[in-house]
């Protein structure tokens, strides 16, 4: 069994994950300063260190003694990095340097690292695949495809083993439900919980690959794991599908009104997984239709399917 940091395990993945990684009978380690992570997320078997990785010297005894690093800790939020470029940036690229220098030191294995799929951008064509070059549209998209190009840089010059895993806008248990940046889903179960119509950004054409949080939580194990992997290699984890967001409102079975597009919004995102099947024999499980069903079942909500 392995020793590993979980930064961000207070958050949605990160818990997610860490249950995980404890259920599997592995010691694990979180570090957090619950941003937007919760103290209720917290699994009671982990060992919690409550540091900001914005600061170097601080964090370094949490790495001391482990085996692997999961990089999840972030602001993860295309409008507040539009708000808040600078903040932004020091938490999601000077925070990713600050992990992997003291992983470097603590003479770590492997961080694996989680990337997003925003910084594809806009591409002339779909499925995305890790070869395309990116185009980030927005702060956000930006600081997390620096915190790939670094990973890279670390495997290369320091042999600090590392991988990058570019999500596709992940749901599930845990979502974030409070505050003004929060995803669709919560963000329309707020509105229906009030009385009031879903609002759409845009004609809500808009198309996104939705991906269950239990794929995202085995896609890190994988690449914790896989011995085809460690050279700071860049994979899509995504579901594969294509849902637009008026195709959300009809399952949520209520009126909606539209609004001015936001900025930085990509207009349609959706993931070749084939490399990310090969190199770390891993495929997604849940079914878009099947896992938002189930989601808003439990939420209290009928989908219309
Ligand atoms: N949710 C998605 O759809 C999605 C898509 C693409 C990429 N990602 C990436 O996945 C990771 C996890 O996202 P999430 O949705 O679970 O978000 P989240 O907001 O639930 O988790 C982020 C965690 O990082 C913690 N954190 C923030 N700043 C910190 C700091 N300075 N020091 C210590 N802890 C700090 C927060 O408290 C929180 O627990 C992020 O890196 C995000 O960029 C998420």
């Amino acid at each position: 069994m392995a020793k590993y940091l979980v930064t961000g395990g207070a958050g949605f993945i990160g818990s997610n994950l860490v249950d995980k990684l404890i259920e599997a009978g592995h010691e694990v380690r979180v570090l957090d300063i619950f941003v937007t992570g919760k103290r209720e997320n917290l699994n009671p078997k982990a060992q919690l260190f409550e540091l900001d990785f914005t600061d170097l010297e601080a964090i370094r005894p949490a790495f001391e003694g482990v085996d692997g690093v999961f990089h999840l800790g972030a602001r993860p939020s295309v409008p507040y990095s539009v708000e808040h470029p600078v903040e932004s940036t020091q938490t999601n690229i000077m925070g990713t340097l600050n992990v992997l220098m003291a992983a470097r030191d603590a003479k770590v294995k492997r961080v694996v690292y989680s990337a997003s799929s925003s910084a594809y951008g806009i591409q002339p064509q779909l499925p995305q695949h890790p070869d395309m070059t990116p185009n980030p549209q927005s702060p956000y998209a930006i600081q997390k495809y620096v915190g790939e190009l670094y990973c890279k840089q670390f495997a290369k010059l320091y042999g600090l083993e590392t991988v990058c895993l570019r999500y596709f806008n992940i749901y599930g248990p845990r979502m974030n439900d409070v505050g003004a940046y929060v995803p669709v889903f919560t963000f329309f179960l707020r509105q229906v919980r009030a009385g009031e119509p879903l609002t759409v950004f845009g004609d809500g054409e808009q198309s996104r690959d939705f991906t269950h949080v239990s794929d995202a939580v085995a896609a890190n194990i994988a690449a914790m794991q896989s011995g085809k992997v460690g050279n700071g290699e860049t994979l899509n984890v995504g579901a594969g599908g294509n849902t637009t967001i008026n195709d959300i409102v009809k399952m949520f079975g209520k009126p909606a009104v539209h609004l001015e597009p936001r900025a930085g919004d990509v207009p349609r995102s959706q993931a070749d997984i084939s490399r990310t099947k090969e190199l770390l024999d891993w495929e997604p499980k849940i079914h878009f239709r099947d896992g938002l069903a189930a989601w808003l079942r439990s939420q209290g909500i009928d989908p219309v399917l």
